[in-house]
């Protein structure tokens, strides 16, 4: 961001010489304000939002009252996170009428399941884009601004947006997101992901080398691979003769320097390989977590969820990557009370759960979501009591399991990439380890800052969080 804006101000002294009392020292002329909810690939998504709109002269404010385009980049995964953003819509309908000449966009994945309806439904929302079709912003906003309703929801084969260079929206300067590739062909039944992104598609390798390169250069230390299952990644060059396989891609990245931490998500556990497992074990850069959304324990249900998997696999799969790296986290998604099923397919779920011992789980109950294929085969027959009490005894059954990950780790030494203060105060120091999980410790007399690896030893712990101090 702060390039971006010396790089126009650059430009504008070279027209100091000639003209020097028509300089503007505002270099962006309109404002936008972005708000993004959902997974990680979209707030990356938001972030090529803001380059392609950058490009175009439009600066970026963390303060909508001072946007002159208001952007949501949404989600459409859960029916929760559709009214979330409907709801704030409302919020900006009332600064909208104040301010006529305000657009209201709604970017991602609700603008592409809803299309043109959205502009029917939502009659103060002016602009409606699709995940493949930002490069068309623009040219949207143009119309738009003629008064016109803009929309494009074309989905795209080949559109990875792989020149494009994100601008860091939020960022702590230390870590950051890399898109590798976009879409999901795997059709999960209860997921709206492959309606919402498309057909999957591999990014250029050398772009994501060259990107996350250039993040290590300007002092980030950490980057993390995003795809909805990165293990199928998959990238001939024009003019080679070798794919780039995931493990492959992995292995380069994590080759920038041993200073680059290297994390990566989603993992699918019918393509995760035992290639990465072994690139991962091979390089002490490549973070020992897997994030390996189980979805449910019982194998009847897994298969009614089109997931490819049982949970025999599932559990050998646990093991697999224990054997090769004993100290690995492994974190999970859960979906609770899906079609059809029983308290013993329940009690599956939480008998994986066990034998996995997460560190971490998300956990959701089932939403049906329309044109999915468990919305057209099976009938969402689980009551929302059932539902909901199962989520409970999954979400209590993670903290116990969470609790016992960090009791396990008490005593433990770990090399911790310091990220910033810590959310209580300004005395500590919050960061992660390897495993992912958050370590917050007291800076004492040393030097140091966020970006620097220290080791830590941790004495106590929280639900959430471990406890430190600087091993000297
Ligand atoms: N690509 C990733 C997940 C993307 S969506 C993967 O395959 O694991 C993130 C999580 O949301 C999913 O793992 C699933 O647990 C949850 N989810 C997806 N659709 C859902 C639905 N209809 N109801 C409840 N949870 C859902
Ligand atoms: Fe959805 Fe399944 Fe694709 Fe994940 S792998 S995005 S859950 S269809
Ligand atoms: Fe949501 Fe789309 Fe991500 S539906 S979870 S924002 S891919």
């Amino acid at each position: 961001m702060l390039e971006l804006v010396s790089k126009v101000h650059d430009e504008t002294r070279q027209g100091e010489a000639f003209a020097p009392f028509t300089v503007d020292p505002n270099p962006y002329k309109r404002h936008f304000y972005i708000e993004s909810y959902g997974c990680q690939m979209n707030f990356s998504d938001s972030e090529i939002v803001a380059s392609i709109l950058n490009e175009e002269g439009f600066g970026a404010t963390r303060n909508f009252e001072e946007a002159d385009l208001i952007f949501l980049n949404t989600c459409s995964i859960r029916e929760k996170a559709e009214q979330t953003v409907r709801k704030r819509l409302t919020e900006f309908r009332k600064l909208k009428q104040a301010r006529p000449g305000l657009l209201v966009g709604v970017l991602g994945c609700m603008a592409e399941r809803l299309k043109s309806k959205f502009l029917e439904e939502e009659k103060l929302v002016d602009i409606v884009v699709g995940p493949d079709a930002y490069r068309t912003l623009p040219n949207l906003i143009t119309e738009a601004d003629g008064g016109q309703k803009a929309i494009n929801v074309l989905l795209s084969r080949e559109e990875t947006y792989a020149d494009i260079s994100p601008v860091r929206l939020n960022s702590n300067g230390i870590t950051a997101f890399v898109s590798i590739m976009r879409g999901c062909n795997n059709m999960c039944s209860f997921c709206v992901v492959p309606f919402t992104r498309g057909r999957e598609r591999s990014r250029d390798a050398q772009s994501i080398l060259n990107e996350c390169q250039d993040l290590f250069d300007r002092g980030y230390k950490e980057v993390t691979l995003l795809g909805q299952n990165v293990d199928s990644y998959y990238y001939i060059a024009e003019g080679a003769t070798q794919p780039v396989t995931f493990a492959n891609l992995l292995e380069r990245v994590a080759l920038i320097s041993p200073e680059l931490r290297v994390r990566f998500s989603t993992s699918h556990p019918k393509d995760i390989t035992d290639d990465v497992l072994a690139t991962m074990a091979k390089y002490e850069n490549i973070c020992r977590y897997i994030h390996l959304p189980l979805q449910s324990g019982s194998t009847r249900v897994l298969q009614l969820m089109n997931r490819s998997y049982s949970r025999e696999w599932y559990k050998a799969k646990v093991d697999r990557i224990r054997e090769y790296m004993p100290d690995c986290g492994i974190s999970s998604d859960i979906i609770a009370g899906f079609c059809t099923e029983t308290e013993a397919d329940h009690q599956d779920t939480l008998d994986v759960m066990r034998y996995a011992r997460y560190d971490m789980s998300y956990m959701f109950f089932y939403s049906e979501r329309p044109g999915t294929l468990a919305q057209r085969r099976y009938e969402d027959d689980i009551p929302e009591d059932v539902k909901k009490r199962r989520l409970q005894e999954i979400v209590e059954m993670q903290n116990k399991l969470s609790a016992e990950s960090n009791r396990q780790d008490l005593g433990k030494i770990f090399k911790v990439l310091i990220e910033g203060n810590s959310k209580r105060s300004e005395l500590d120091w919050m960061g992660r380890n390897s495993q992912n999980k958050v370590i917050v410790f007291a800076k004492e007399q040393y030097d140091l800052k966020p970006g620097d690896y220290v080791q830590v030893t941790v004495h106590d712990c929280t639900q959430a969080t471990l406890l430190g101090k600087i091993t000297s």
